[in-house]
């Protein structure tokens, strides 16, 4: 009860929190300010047999200089992966790319870099962000995927209420997805509010992407839904590269763990750079226990 009124008021007041407070529960979540960071942590990761895909922090971005230096970056992350032969891969957001200020300038960005993964023969994950920008983003996903088949995928989440007819929609060819539950507020007429139903939600669309073939990211840290993906998994009688699992840095050492003993392919979320602070805050409100822990007090 105490923990539930404590989790109620610091999700609350996370956004009134000083920067510099946040910056002390950062570095669990983030690989640091450089790429030279991420790469650090993708090399320690993939000596432990673990995948990572590199996330340059920044989002909402409403200055067209600013989405370059976003792409250019992104592509200097293709380009060292290769370089330095890791076994990973490139997410981004779409309001990064420039979806809040012109959407063709956003798609042709976004284009670039896939291209560039293509040569490359790597993969580029469009991450999912809020409501406003799910349809721009499954639009781009569609097109990308035609002109680049096998070189990008996208997010789908499942505390969407819309999320189940965009597998149907989308499944006419080949998918490649990442489901993930969705981190952002929604309203309750377009998302389900319920955990119980969002991971009833979550183990339906993955059955259907199952079903219809799709490669899929599972992209959680709840061990309830890794049990019946596991069951799935075994139902459908998928290879062990017909999927991956997928969580994020700083969170459940025990359970990266425990995927990985049963022979699973993990995946590991890493994101870096300077723009870290609305990262950080979403993971926070997510989570406000972790402030109680690292306070001691917990
Ligand atoms: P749940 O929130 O129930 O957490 C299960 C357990 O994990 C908790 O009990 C706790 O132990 C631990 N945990 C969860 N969050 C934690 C935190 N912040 N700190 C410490 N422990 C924590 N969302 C989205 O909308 N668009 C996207 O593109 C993505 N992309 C993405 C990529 C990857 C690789 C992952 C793993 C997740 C995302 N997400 C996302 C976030 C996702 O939607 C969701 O908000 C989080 O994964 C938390 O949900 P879980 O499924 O882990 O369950």
């Amino acid at each position: 009860m105490l923990n539930n009124i404590f989790n109620f008021v610091t999700s609350n007041i996370i956004d009134y929190i000083p920067e510099q407070i946040i910056d002390f529960f950062s570095r669990k979540y983030i690989a640091g300010p450089s790429l030279s960071d991420a790469i650090k942590a993708t090399i320690d990761l993939n000596s432990k047999g673990i995948m990572s895909t590199i996330d340059v922090l920044g989002e909402s971005v409403v200055n067209e200089d600013q989405t370059i230096f976003f792409r250019n970056e992104c592509i200097k992350v293709l380009e060292t992966i290769k370089k330095e032969s890791l076994n990973a891969n490139l997410s981004l957001k779409p309001t990064q790319m420039g979806l809040v200020i012109n959407k063709a300038l956003c798609y042709e960005n976004i284009r670039k870099i896939v291209k560039r993964a293509k040569e490359l023969d790597n993969f580029v994950r469009i991450d999912m962000e809020n409501s406003p920008y799910t349809t721009d983003t499954l639009k781009m996903y569609r097109l990308l995927r035609e002109e680049f088949p096998g070189h990008v995928g996208t997010v789908l989440q499942a505390y969407l209420r819309r999320t189940v007819d965009d597998i149907e929609r989308l499944s006419d060819k080949p998918l490649n997805i990442r489901l993930c539950k969705g981190i952002y507020i929604e309203p309750y007429k377009i998302a389900y509010k319920n955990p119980q139903l969002i991971n009833e939600n979550y183990i339906y669309c993955l059955e259907k992407l199952f079903s219809k073939k799709a490669y899929v990211g599972i992209a959680t840290h709840d061990e309830k839904l890794i049990f019946h993906a596991m069951r799935l998994i075994e139902k459908y009688n998928l290879k062990t590269n017909d999927y991956e699992f997928q969580m994020l840095m700083g969170i459940g050492d025990e359970l990266r763990d425990f995927i990985l003993s049963k022979k699973h392919r993990l995946r590991i979320y890493v994101p870096y750079g300077k723009e870290w602070l609305s990262y950080v805050r979403r993971r926070l409100k997510e989570n406000p226990n972790i402030i109680m822990t690292a306070l001691g007090i917990k």
